[in-house]
C-alpha cells in the first residue's frame, strides 16, 4: 500500500511512522511534511495542506490507497469531501461533521441534545449580554472564542476581572478575529484533565487509551497556555470505572448524536475530559488526533495502525490491541514560545533509546533547524511511567539544549 498523510506537525510524524511500520505498505508519503520526517524514510510532498486539487491530483497520480488526514483545518475546509466526491479513499470527517470541533455552540447543542455531561454553557454574539450573564455567574468561569483559535482562545478566569478582560479582549477588540465574534461562556470545572480518543465510524466506536496533555508552558502548569508541551499514557490517576463512564456516556452518544443530527462521524474523534466529583464531563471535542498525545498513544499501540484504518475505510471491524507499557513525550519548544521565539536553532541528535518526532524543524535532513516554536518531542516507552520518564529526561540532558526549553515534570501528575 501507498498512503499519503496530510499535515506536516509532530503528531503527523507519529501517524506516519506508525503507519510505515506495518508490513503491508511500502510508501507514505506527508503533504507537506518536514524534513525531520524523512529520517525514518516517510517521504514529503510539497503541496500545501489547502490545495485540494493537487492533492488530489497527486493521490491519483502517486496511485495512493488511502489518506489521512491529521489537523482540523484541512477537515473544516472539506478535503474529505473534496477527495470522495474524486472518488478517492480518504478516513477523516466530512465539513459538516468537523463542524464538533470548527464550533463550540455546535458542539455544545450535540451535547446537550444527546445527554453528554459537560459544562453549562450560554452561547453570545452580543456583548453586553454577555458582559451581564458573566457578572450574574461569578468567577471562576470560563469564555471561549467560538471558532477555531489554535488552542489560545480560552481564558479560564480565576477572577470577574480577569472574565470581563477575556469578554472585551474577544469581542469587541476581535484579538482572535471572527472566531471571537461570537463566545461560549462554560462553567469552571474542577478535577483532572485527560483525552480520550477513539476511531470512530458512524455509530460504531474503537477506544484508544487515555492520555494526559500539559498545555501550559512552564511546569507545575504555569505560564501562557500552548499548543501542548507534552504528554504521557496510561493515566493511572485516572480510574478505569471512569474511562468507561467516559466512553459509555460521551463517545457512543457523541457518535449516535451526529448520526441522528444527519452529520455522521467518521475519523478520530478527540474528547477532552475533565474527571469532576460527579464524573468525566467534556470541555471539548476536536475532531482528530491530539498533539502530542498522539506521540504517546500510538507507540503503545500493539495492533498494525495499517490494517485498522484500512478496515476502518473498507466496512470491517478493526482489532485494536494495546501494550501494557507507559509513555511519556516531551516538546522541546525554541526559546521564547509562545511569543516571538529564536529560530535556526540546531537540533541535537539523539541516541536510539528515546524515539524524536519533529515538528517545528527546516533544512536537510542530516542537518535540521528549528523553524517553528514547538520544535521536536522526545518519547519514550518503559514498563512504567517513571522508567519511561527517567529515559526521557537523561537523553535531553545528554546534549545541548541552552536555546531551547521543555517542561522537567511530563508525568509527575501520575504520582500525586
Ligand atoms: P480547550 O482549548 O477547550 O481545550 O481549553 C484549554 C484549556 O482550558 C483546557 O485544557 C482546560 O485546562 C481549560 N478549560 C477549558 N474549559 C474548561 C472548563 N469548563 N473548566 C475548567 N477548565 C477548562
Ligand atoms: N493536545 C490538544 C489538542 O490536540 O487539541
Amino acid at each position: 500500500m501507498r498512503v499519503l498523510i496530510i499535515g506536516s506537525g509532530g503528531r503527523e510524524h507519529a501517524i506516519a511512522k506508525k503507519i510505515l511500520s506495518s508490513p503491508k505498505v511500502s510508501d507514505v508519503f506527508c503533504a507537506m511534511g518536514n524534513p525531520g520526517m524523512e529520517k525514518d524514510g516517510i517521504q514529503t510532498v510539497a503541496i500545501q495542506e489547502d490545495n485540494h486539487s493537487e492533492l488530489i491530483k497527486f493521490a491519483k497520480d502517486q496511485q495512493i490507497s488511502w489518506t489521512f488526514v491529521g489537523p482540523e483545518v484541512p477537515l473544516l475546509n472539506g478535503i474529505v469531501d473534496d477527495f470522495q466526491a474524486a472518488n478517492l479513499k480518504i478516513f477523516g470527517p466530512n465539513k459538516k461533521a468537523a463542524m464538533i470541533e470548527g464550533s463550540k455552540e455546535f458542539a455544545k447543542e450535540i451535547m446537550v441534545n444527546n445527554q453528554i455531561p459537560t459544562a453549562d454553557y450560554q452561547a453570545f454574539t452580543n456583548y453586553e449580554e454577555a458582559v451581564s450573564y458573566v457578572k450574574e455567574k461569578g468567577a471562576p468561569i470560563v469564555i471561549k472564542a467560538d471558532g477555531l483559535a489554535a488552542g489560545k482562545g480560552v481564558t479560564v478566569a480565576m477572577t470577574l476581572d480577569e472574565a470581563l478582560a477575556a469578554l472585551k479582549e474577544m469581542m469587541t477588540d476581535l484579538k482572535f478575529g471572527a472566531s471571537g465574534s461570537k463566545v461560549v461562556v462554560e462553567e469552571f470545572l474542577e478535577g483532572e484533565e485527560f483525552s480520550l480518543l477513539a476511531f470512530v465510524r458512524n455509530e460504531e466506536v474503537y477506544p484508544m487509551v487515555i492520555s494526559q496533555d500539559h498545555k501550559r508552558a512552564y511546569d507545575q502548569d504555569k505560564g501562557p497556555n500552548t499548543g501542548g508541551m507534552g504528554a504521557y499514557s496510561p493515566v493511572p490517576q485516572i480510574s478505569e470505572a471512569t474511562v468507561q463512564q467516559a466512553i459509555e456516556k460521551v463517545l457512543y452518544p457523541a457518535a449516535i448524536g451526529m448520526v441522528k443530527n444527519d452529520t455522521p462521524f467518521t475519523g478520530i474523534l478527540y474528547a477532552g475530559l475533565i474527571a469532576t466529583g460527579a464524573g468525566p464531563k467534556v470541555i471539548e471535542f476536536n475532531a482528530r488526533f491530539g498533539d502530542p498525545e498522539t506521540q504517546v498513544v500510538l507507540p503503545r499501540m500493539e495492533s498494525d495502525l495499517t490494517i485498522v484504518l484500512d478496515d476502518l475505510i473498507n466496512g470491517k471491524k478493526p482489532q485494536l490491541n494495546w501494550k501494557e507499557n507507559a509513555a511519556v513525550g516531551v516538546v522541546i519548544a525554541a526559546e521564547g514560545y509562545p511569543g516571538s521565539y529564536k529560530k535556526d536553532i540546531p537540533i541535537p541528535n539523539f541516541t536510539e533509546d528515546v524515539t524524536v518526532y519533529y515538528a517545528g524543524v527546516a533544512g536537510e535532513k542530516d542537518q535540521l533547524k528549528s523553524s517553528g516554536g514547538r520544535v521536536f518531542l522526545i518519547e519514550a516507552e518503559a514498563a512504567t511511567i517513571q522508567e519511561a520518564q527517567t529515559k526521557v529526561y537523561q537523553a535531553l540532558k545528554s546534549v545541548d539544549t541552552t536555546d531551547f526549553f521543555y517542561r522537567n515534570d511530563i508525568g509527575d501528575k501520575s504520582k500525586q
